[in-house]
């Protein structure tokens, strides 16, 4: 049984988002998910469209989802793989290296982003309209 977690704030929930979960589950049996909350959004200076419950509750029915938490802080991570018994940490290229140091506790996988969207870039494209 290989326990699989990743990260995000997946605002206007889009198909990269759906990749990245699919392909994070196929890496194992269970996965969980943690999703940025508007709190730790407001630390990092991101301001989401949809509220963190409703991000929660998108992500939670989304058929490989098998857990979601909620991500607070930047600190949580090694906590969090310790309580959730992790065994694979996964996140998108975007964040190639910046968890290496997370080997320590278990297996770190980059996975190619989808090339052409963003939610930074429906934001964008929705202003044009
Ligand atoms: N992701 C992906 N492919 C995309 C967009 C996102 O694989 N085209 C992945 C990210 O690498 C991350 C997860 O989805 O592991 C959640 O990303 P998030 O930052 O919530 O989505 P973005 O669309 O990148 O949002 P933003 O534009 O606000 O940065």
């Amino acid at each position: 049984m290989k326990r699989v977690i990743t990260y995000g704030t997946f605002d206007l929930f889009h198909i990269g988002h759906l990749n990245i979960l699919k392909r994070a589950k196929e890496l194992g049996d269970y996965l969980v998910v943690a999703v940025s909350s508007d709190a730790f959004n407001a630390i990092k200076g991101k301001k989401c469209a949809i509220p963190d419950s409703e991000r929660m509750a998108i992500v939670e029915a989304i058929k490989y989802v098998d857990e979601v938490i909620p991500e607070n802080s930047w600190e949580q991570k090694i906590n969090d793989i310790k309580e959730h018994n992790i065994d694979i940490f996964v996140m998108g290229s975007d964040w190639e290296g910046k968890f290496d140091y997370l080997n320590e506790y278990c297996e770190v996988v980059y996975l190619p982003r989808t090339d052409g969207i963003s939610t930074t870039k429906i934001k964008k494209d929705l202003k044009l309209k």
